[in-house]
């Protein structure tokens, strides 16, 4: 399965709209109900309403429904071109993986040879979530 997230990562990586940066990135989320949905990073000349690959695909499933994830893949590179280096996921997504994930949520990493897997309670220690509002 995370051989399929990561190809599916790759080809929504070439929907990138990075025309600042440049870094094209792509990712793919698995929900537990077995569909998956995929996200590019989409820039914007005002930088800070960048939105990260990893949060498109997080809220087109959202906005779709699905409340239920089991793994996302992520890769990315200049130009698009994947290298040995992983793209790993910003504070700001991984508090919103934090928001709709447990901790053993898998982030798969992936690069032009290889796949690392983490998981969010390593991505994201100490982590403020939902749980931390409830009395
Ligand atoms: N970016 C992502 O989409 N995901 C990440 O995990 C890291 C960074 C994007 C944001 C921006 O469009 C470009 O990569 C450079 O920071």
């Amino acid at each position: 399965m995370k051989e399929r997230l990561a190809k599916a990562a790759r080809e929504a990586m070439s929907q990138a709209y990075a025309p600042y940066s440049g870094y094209c990135v792509g990712a793919a989320l698995l929900c537990a109900d077995g569909s998956v949905y995929t996200g590019c990073n989409i820039e914007n000349a005002g930088y800070s309403a960048t939105n990260c690959a990893e949060r498109t695909a997080f809220f087109k499933a959202i906005s779709d429904g699905k409340r239920e994830f089991t793994a996302i893949a992520i890769c990315g590179g200049k130009g698009g071109q994947l290298t040995d280096r992983i793209v790993s996921p910003c504070g700001v997504c991984r508090q919103v993986m934090r928001e709709f994930c447990d901790d053993a949520f898998f982030v798969h990493l992936v690069t032009d040879t290889a796949i690392q897997t983490m998981t969010l309670a390593e991505l994201l220690p100490l982590s403020f979530g939902p749980d931390n509002l409830t009395v």
